[in-house]
Order: structure tokens, then sequence, then C-alpha cells
């Protein structure tokens, strides 16, 4: 078996190595002055296991193909099986067509990535598992999503949250905050979200309940723009909450993200390794290797 971490995922690539127990061999690459990507491999292959990691984001559609260029050569080269661990898969967002003449992207690149002959991906916290169920069916690569919900959860216990509420900005997260609650123990509830299909604005309803005087978290698998989360942990501390803290598995923050947080009221803002960010407190690495352990 050979760990290759690609250019988007050196320090996470070499962790999960070393919790398998193997040495990793990151990728030769370079970037030609035309913005182009450049991929060698300085280890053999051949008949080997292969594991790619390479996240997708930021520059999402940069590591998206220096991905798919890493998997092609790999089975050029001979490599028997590719698993490729992607622990931010880009385009999975857009997994819907909301309005006519829009193409379903997340379908088009799962394609791509097993036309490029990725027999098994490894993704964490996916935008929606339930769009993956019904995807899943016409693609031979086999997609396993991981969650790193309760590991995020299990560094706010031990950091000044146990006892915490979990919530999460929509209905569709009920599955997480539970997983959450279960680590902290203060029960959990969730926002309603409309999202406006034309300008993308969305207004959060606040469900009714009793905060006043606790400490609570808000989940989600990604803080872009950081709005949702924003009007979250607003509505939280408008009710009563003591403090609050902003948690999801691939912290993004876009330019004025933290600001917006901070403005909304958040304590602190904890994140994962899934991405390079400022706000990787929480490493995925040891789930991934476990994960890995089982399907190798
Ligand atoms: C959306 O469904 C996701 O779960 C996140 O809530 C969303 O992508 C966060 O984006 P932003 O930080 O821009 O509000």
């Amino acid at each position: 078996m050979i760990v290759v971490p690609g250019p988007a995922s050196h320090e996470l690539g070499r962790k999960i190595a070393e919790k398998l127990g193997v040495e990793a061999f990151p990728v030769n690459h370079r970037i030609f002055p035309d913005g182009e990507s450049y991929i060698k491999y300085e280890v053999s292959v051949n008949d080997e296991m292969v594991i790619l990691v390479q996240t997708n984001a930021p520059d999402n559609d940069r590591k998206l193909v220096q991905l798919l260029i890493m998997a092609k050569a790999a089975k050029d080269l001979g490599a028997k099986r590719v698993i490729a661990v992607v622990p931010y898969l880009a385009y999975a967002r857009q997994d819907k067509q909301f309005l006519d003449g829009e193409a379903l992207a997340f379908d088009i690149i799962l394609g791509l990535l097993e036309q490029s002959g990725i027999d098994d991906i490894v993704v964490v916290d996916l935008h929606s598992e339930s769009v993956l169920k019904e995807l899943q069916p016409s693609h031979q690569m086999k997609v396993h999503p991981l969650s790193a919900i309760a590991v995020i959860a299990q560094y706010l216990k031990e950091n000044g949250y146990d006892g915490a509420y979990s919530l999460s900005p929509d209905l569709g997260r009920k599955d997480i905050v539970s997983s959450a609650s279960s680590v902290l123990g203060g029960g959990f509830a969730f926002f309603e979200k409309i999202r406006d299909l034309y300008t993308g604005e969305t207004t959060m309803k606040v469900k009714d309940i009793d905060i006043k005087g606790k400490n609570a978290v808000v989940f989600d698998d990604i803080i872009s723009s950081g709005g949702t989360m924003a009007k979250a942990i607003k509505g939280l501390k408008d009710q009563g909450a003591v403090k609050v803290a902003a948690a999801c598995t691939h912290p993004l923050l876009t330019p004025g993200a933290k600001e917006k947080l901070m403005d909304g009221g958040a304590e602190v803002i904890i994140g994962t390794d899934t991405i390079d960010s400022p706000y990787c407190q929480v490493t995925v690495a040891g789930m991934i290797a476990d994960y890995l352990k089982k399907i190798l």
C-alpha cells in the first residue's frame, strides 16, 4: 500500500500515512506559467494499492483537476486499486437542479472521477448524503461518506462546551446534531433556513427553544461566507445563550466571514483540517485512517 499526498493535502496525507504506519510519498508538483499543473510520481505505483489524499478547496477547480491527473496517472502506471481520500469534494453542493437549464454538477464530477480510474472515494461531511444515495447506483466508483461531527464535538467537550446545546442551521442536518448531542450531552435542536433561489439570500427562522443561560454550539458542514452561521448564532444570543461556538467540518471562511461570525456573537470558531485553514483545531486523520483500515 502506498499513500500519496497531493499538492492540496501534504500535511493531512502525512498524518494519515503515519496513522496507517506507512511512509507518505507526495507527488512532485509545480504550476506552469500558464496556470496548468504538472504532476509526477516519485515512487513506483505498479501493482500497488494507492491511497491518494487530495482535498478540493480552496482553489477548487485546480485541485480537482490535480486529483483527476493523479488518479489517471496512477492507473496508467499500473496501480491495482486507487482509493482517493477527498475530505472536501468540490461541486458536492451543486447536487440538485433547482432551475431549468441548471447542470447537475455534482453528478458530472462523480462521473469524471470514476472515469479517471478511482475505485473508492472517501469524503467527509458531504453536503447531502441523501442525494448521494440517489446518485450512487449509476456509478461504479464507491463513495464512502464519513462525518467529523463527533470528533469536533469531542474537542468542544474538552474545551469548555461540555453539556452545551447542539444546533443545526437546518433540518437536513438533524442527524449530525443528534450525534453531536450524544457527545456534548446538552440536547439538540435545529433552525429553519429558507434560501431565495435567485438571490441566494437566506432567512433563518429560529425555533423556540429554552436556551437562556446555556452554552450552545452551532454545527454545519461548511462555513463559507459565514452568513448562515452568523444568523443562527445571533438568534441564539438574542434568546439568552451565554456563549456560542461556531463549529464546522470545512472552514472555508471566505473574506469577511470571520467578522460576520464575531459580530453575530460567536465566542470561538472551530473547524477541521479537511482543508488548510487557520481554523483547523481538529484533525480528521485518525478517523480517516481507521476507516481506511476497514476497507483496505
Ligand atoms: C448549506 O446547505 C450548507 O450546509 C451551509 O449551511 C452553507 O453552505 C454555509 O454557507 P455560508 O457560510 O455562505 O452561509
